[in-house]
């Protein structure tokens, strides 16, 4: 008798906690958005207030009004930035996020009206972050609701994007500052652009917008990765032979350091050109950055990793929550493109958002609104260091939305 008591305690105690494990996973997503709804709410209040205590000059604000949340200062106040910053769009695509999964009109008519103020960034030739603001903004705002308004935004934005390529290099011209050090400098994260020139092609079946996006993408193929698939920050190429002058760290530790974040945009940049091509090549990289992010001595137990994989005080270093929500969200998508660590991709997703849900989330109504802590925009140039950024919650927000997709049987597109 004893024996049965003992034996159906013990099931009960594994049913019990077997059952509060799927609550945490089913939850897991609600949570956060239940979360974000609430802490965007008091973003709003802080925008506003942000907006208010401008102190810059009449004339300057009328051409340039803050428009976009970016990160906190080192007093604690929100640091709102023009259009024109490469992170204007991640704030409405956030908004753009909540209307995704709460389909409350709300989120739809709040995040039209930030996605307005970033629309004269189509006419943007200066810089090679379009897609950052154009098609997070525009284009989820397109995807979502299907608004045939947004559809010349979005082109005009691929249109200024392409006037950056540089012929005789194969690729696009990511910065036009430091012309004194580089001719012609491209960054890993430009693979990020290229899901906006595929959209163009598919839009206007015209293929010079296609070939130009799988050119850079080859081009930094051959170029930006060491044989392990850690990534060089910055390529520079001379605009007449196409030679590589240089490889340089920016926002990384050094030359031949691997800068998280830029790791992250490999990953999702590459695993993303796959979905538009179909091409293998891009999937075996994609699969080969998550190989060098993952087996990486330096990447911590909880897979938030440190600001640069080589960074030279580990573990006495900051984390960069951005590198890891811009990896989940990736690896979601890769973890649908089958190979024997497709579930091994989704488990180490599930594990990043878990663990930032846990362990690495603002307060609500404070830390201005921002829903993640500790991301690090450049420890090298020794800004943003250990703060909240607009672009980690952008990309946590997408990945949940992707985990929710997979979890309940859709397709991510
Ligand atoms: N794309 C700029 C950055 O990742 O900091």
């Amino acid at each position: 008798m004893r024996k049965i008591f003992f034996i159906t305690s013990i099931l009960g105690v594994v049913l019990l906690f077997s059952s509060c494990k799927t609550n945490t996973k089913t939850n897991i997503i609600k949570d956060n958005f239940d979360f974000a709804s609430k802490q965007f709410d008091y973003a709003f209040q802080v925008i506003d207030s942000a907006i208010q205590n401008d102190t810059r000059d009449a004339d300057v604000k009328a051409k340039n009004p803050l428009v976009s949340p970016r990160t906190l200062n080192e007093d604690g106040t929100l640091r709102m930035r023009p259009s024109r910053e490469w992170t204007s769009g991640f704030f409405p695509g956030s908004l753009w996020y909540m209307y995704e999964y709460t389909k409350d009109p709300k989120w739809e008519a709040k995040a039209r009206e930030f996605t307005a103020t970033v629309e004269k960034e189509k006419m943007n030739t200066g810089t090679h972050d379009l897609g950052f603001m154009i098609f997070d903004s525009y284009g989820n705002g397109l995807r979502l609701t299907d608004d045939q308004s947004y559809k010349p935004v979005i082109l005009q934005a691929a249109k200024s994007l392409i006037t950056r390529y540089v012929p005789n290099a194969k690729t696009i011209r990511s910065w036009d500052h430091n012309k004194d050090k580089w001719q012609c400098p491209v960054i890993i994260d430009n693979m990020m652009n290229l899901e906006l020139l595929f959209w163009a092609f598919k839009e206007t079946g015209d293929s010079t917008f296609y070939n130009i996006a799988v050119t850079h993408a080859n081009t930094t193929m051959e170029n930006h990765f060491r044989p392990d698939y850690s990534t060089y920050h910055v390529i520079d190429y001379d605009t007449i032979t196409g030679e590589v002058l240089h490889r340089n760290q920016h926002q990384g530790y050094q030359d031949e350091s691997t800068w998280s974040r830029g790791e992250a945009w490999a990953l999702y940049g590459f695993t993303a050109t796959y979905r538009d091509t179909k091409d293998e090549a891009y999937l075996d990289v994609a699969r080969n950055v998550a190989n060098f992010i993952f087996t990486n001595p330096n990447l911590p137990e909880d897979l938030i990793p440190y600001w640069d994989f080589d960074a030279p005080n580990i573990p006495n270093e900051e984390r960069d929550v951005s590198a890891a929500t811009i990896t989940a969200s990736a690896l979601y998508e890769l973890s649908t493109y089958g190979g024997d660590k497709a579930d091994q991709y989704k488990k180490w997703a599930d594990t990043i958002v878990e663990n930032l849900t846990n362990n690495y989330r603002a307060t609500l109504n404070s830390d201005g609104g921002f829903l993640l802590l500790q991301s690090t925009g450049a420890k090298s140039l020794n800004s943003e260091i250990n703060v909240p950024l607009v672009y980690a919650d952008y990309f946590f927000l997408e990945a949940l939305l992707r985990k929710q997709k997979l979890e309940s049987g859709k397709g991510l597109f």
